[in-house]
């Protein structure tokens, strides 16, 4: 068996470019300023143009943030996938990077689908899927594999061996179109990758295999399976430790939406349960839906240096049409959000960086609001407001966003059955289905609290400092920018709101 250090040592520099690659680069330097800055989202991260959905290779390496996404430069809808590539110091401004991984070998030359990043020793280590589907009207030939490429933080080799993790590898009773997804952790003295799967019953399951040297791979058994209970194909899993329980997260096809959650059909799971390294199995007490929002999927972790477990996602949802493609761009990521786990629920904040973009703050407490208020100042489309509304008797309370002359997103809260309603079906966005939804959110006291990100074209809000969330996006028109309140009783309420710069 190889040892490790020469399967990251042995890695040269590669100076030939693929054709595939190179093709990419110079595509992407062409059409860099295709997209005008005024049609961009302030803070939230695109491609550089083209289409992107999943985050991959969330991960730290040498103190900087490095973000890579599925990403299709050519067209504003999916393609063959290649993995775009952003850096940051600190979860709001974004370095774009060369593109790191292109279709171009036999392994992968329909794509390098989705995976994660890890540094060993000085190298910054890529796993991610081999994809080949050699016959479209054909779904069953398509066959996934597991590959790496190591690289520099700029850029990446695959490796010779690839794939690492072969179709024979599969277990049987398992679906060999349906395997992807690879996220890599290290633990004591192995390599760990969960990796989504199809059992031959069609529903989704997670394998979880181990190494040593990132090449030769053992399969060390079934983590967990959806029974076609919990959608079906399960994608995008991750796994870690966060608050002594381990968290598993996954993308669950084909949801059955109940009436407070999963509406988006693409849904997004977190369990809390924890797991035996020795047979894989994995037991959990908790299971819910990450966010309720109407684009959220495909979230991606990372531990910061100071042990902050960072989630990003695609803040888009599969099979809608993208309004932002106009202006040359389909796709984007939601703000990163610190994680935790409080009374067996899964927290999710704002990183805490983002405070030190926000100025201009405004305030107002106790606020009175009967009827529809608008507050002086309170407007903008790039901002962070907080509003909290105390336990009174009131049905029903708003707050309008994206406002002008002829349109509104709304988010409604009804005190009586617990319920928060995102509403943008007279945003303007012109988005084509599903545009409402409705969460329940219990709250200890019945006071509740909102936060609401928003930028160009989202809205991500955080009820009760992270104890739900529901992220959407609304392509309204830029001159939309009223805000206004509305309560059918006299209120008071405390309104804080900040530019984000
Ligand atoms: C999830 C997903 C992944 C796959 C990628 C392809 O959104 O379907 O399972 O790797 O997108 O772009």
């Amino acid at each position: 068996m190889k040892q490790l250090d020469s399967v990251i040592e042995g890695i040269q520099d590669s100076k030939v470019k693929s054709k595939q690659l190179k093709e990419a680069l110079q595509f992407i330097e062409n059409n860099r300023d295709a997209i005008k800055k005024e049609n961009k989202p302030r803070y939230h991260v695109i491609g550089d143009i083209g289409w992107i959905n999943d985050p991959n290779g969330f991960s730290c390496y040498k103190g900087e943030y490095h973000l890579f996404y599925q990403y299709y430069p050519y067209d504003i809808k999916w393609g063959p996938m290649h993995w775009g590539h952003v850096t940051t110091k600190n979860f709001i401004k974004w370095t774009p990077q060369p593109v790191a991984l292109a279709p171009d070998e036999s392994y992968d030359e329909n794509g390098c689908f989705s995976g994660s990043a890890i540094q060993v020793g000085d190298k910054h280590v890529l796993m991610y899927t081999g994809h080949l589907d050699p016959d479209k009207e054909n779904p069953s030939s398509i066959r996934q594999t597991q590959c790496i490429a190591i690289g520099d933080g700029e850029k990446y080799v695959k490796l010779k061996e690839n794939p690492v993790i072969k179709t024979e590898q599969i277990i049987s009773k398992s679906n060999l179109s349906d395997f992807r997804d690879p996220k890599i952790w290290k633990k004591d003295d192995y390599f760990y990758v969960v990796i989504g799967n199809r059992h031959e019953d069609g529903s989704g399951q997670i394998l979880l295999y181990k190494s040593e040297n990132l090449i030769d791979w053992i399969y060390v058994g079934v983590m967990c399976r959806s029974e076609n209970k919990l959608g079906r194909m399960w994608e995008c899993p991750d796994l870690f430790e966060l608050d002594g329980h381990d968290v598993l997260l996954t993308s669950p096809q084909e949801m059955k939406p109940e009436v407070y959650r999963f509406h988006n059909v693409f849904g997004t799971i977190y369990m809390i349960g924890k797991v035996n390294y020795e047979t894989a199995e994995y037991t959990y007490n908790i299971c819910d839906e990450i966010d309720g929002g109407l684009d959220f999927y495909a979230p991606q972790t990372l531990i910061t240096p100071d042990n902050r477990r960072i989630m990003i996602a695609w803040m888009q949802s599969w099979e809608r049409n993208i309004p932002s493609d106009k202006f040359g761009f389909a796709g984007m990521m939601t703000i990163p959000r610190e994680l935790t786990v409080k009374n067996n629920k899964l927290i999710q904040n704002p990183v805490r960086e983002i405070e030190n973009y926000r100025s201009n703050k405004i305030g107002y407490k106790s606020m009175e609001i009967d009827g529809e208020v608008r507050l002086d100042n309170i407007e903008g489309s790039c901002i962070d407001l907080i509003i909290e509304i105390p336990k009174v008797n009131y049905t029903t309370f708003e707050i309008k966003l994206f406002k002008n002359e002829d349109f509104e997103t709304v988010l409604s809260y009804s005190p009586k059955e617990k319920v928060l309603t995102f509403d943008r079906s007279n945003s303007g966005s012109g988005i084509n289905t599903l545009n409402k939804t409705t969460i329940k959110v219990e709250s200890e006291n019945d006071e509740i609290k909102l936060r609401l990100l928003i930028d160009l074209y989202s809205v991500e809000v955080f009820v009760n400092d992270g104890e739900y969330t529901m992220s959407s996006t609304v392509y309204a028109p830029q001159n939309a920018q009223g805000i206004s309140f509305y309560s059918d009783k006299q209120i008071c309420v405390n309104i804080e709101k900040w530019d984000i710069e």
